[in-house]
């Protein structure tokens, strides 16, 4: 089946506010309308590259006002036609979680999800931006620290029945997990050391065996090509480095590089541009024994 992928129009994208150190509003609007020109192209040039690599697309359309809507990443975490919506950490990306509540609702009436759910509130979590499925080990990989809280996670574990394997981001820059972190289809882990405590490092090393880890340099995650998509053999990112392509060639990758620069300027690429709705945990090994987490 092919890969189902939620995208927001970005008609409304813009850089109008700062809440990541990437946000520039000053180099945005010194140049708007080119910006806008060249943000209009490079989705659809994403769009395009995600068609390519066998997705079907789902589009909602983007609201004036709430520029960061155009990274649906962050609206939901969603895993057997599940959706947790998420709750944003940042007051000025609150006013979405209304928009993505009526964007799942009309995928709901349409059978793409089959049920929409909310976390409590004051308990932020930032969709799967900060909480990643491994397709290849059959659990979640949850970021905290930045925007995300720890406590989301055990929610989040609870409502899928399924793992969600904790790691802390310590670095304002990285503050997203999506940014640092990315799970590859084969069960190779692309990710840059720097943005994690020392206890996530090793829960990182302990359950991805060295040869599956492919360790960023902070120039190469800088690039943001770390948050990419990867649709069975190709990766969908950011411009990336001679050498990260090279390592991603020999394990088996074909990488489609997109010149995602509009979006960077607000701290986003590939990934948080989109989000998964047909990820499906049947086959996962890692299923949580409910069971025994009630005790
Ligand atoms: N400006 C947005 C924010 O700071 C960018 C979000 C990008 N999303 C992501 N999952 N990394 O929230």
């Amino acid at each position: 089946m092919a890969a189902q992928i939620l995208m927001t129009d970005p008609a409304h994208f813009a850089v109008d506010y700062v809440i990541n150190p990437w946000m520039r509003p000053a180099a945005w609007h010194a140049d708007a309308d080119v910006n806008r020109a060249t943000a209009s192209a490079s989705w659809a040039a994403l769009a395009t590259a995600l068609r390519q690599a066998g997705a079907e697309l789902e589009v909602l359309p983007g609201v004036p006002g709430l520029p960061d809507m155009v990274f649906p990443a962050n609206a939901a975490v969603v895993l057997d036609r599940r959706a947790l919506l998420s709750r944003f950490a940042c007051p000025e990306r609150r006013p979405e979680e209304a928009r993505f509540r009526s964007g799942f609702g009309r995928l709901q009436a349409r059978g793409l999800v089959t049920e929409v759910a909310t976390l409590p509130e004051g308990l932020f979590q930032e969709g799967a931006g900060d909480c990643i499925w491994d397709e290849a080990r059959g659990h979640f990989w949850a970021g905290h620290g930045q925007r995300s809280r720890n406590d989301a996670i055990a929610e989040v574990a609870t409502f899928f029945g399924l793992e969600a394997v904790p790691l802390e981001l310590v670095s304002p820059r990285f503050y997203h997990l999506d940014v640092c972190f990315c799970p590859l289809p084969g069960g190779e882990v692309l990710y840059y050391p720097g943005a994690f405590a020392p206890a996530s490092l090793e829960a990182i090393r302990e359950r991805v065996p060295a040869v599956q880890r492919i360790e960023a340099t902070k120039q190469e995650a800088g690039l943001l090509c770390l948050n990419a998509v990867a649709i069975g053999r190709t990766v969908v990112m950011a411009r990336t480095s001679a050498r990260l392509r090279a390592v991603l060639d020999g394990c088996g990758y074909r990488t489609v590089e997109l010149d995602l620069a509009p979006f960077i300027l607000a701290g986003g690429a590939a990934f948080c541009m989109t989000l998964r709705l047909d990820r499906s945990s049947v086959g996962a090994s890692r299923r949580l024994d409910l069971a025994t987490a009630a005790e």
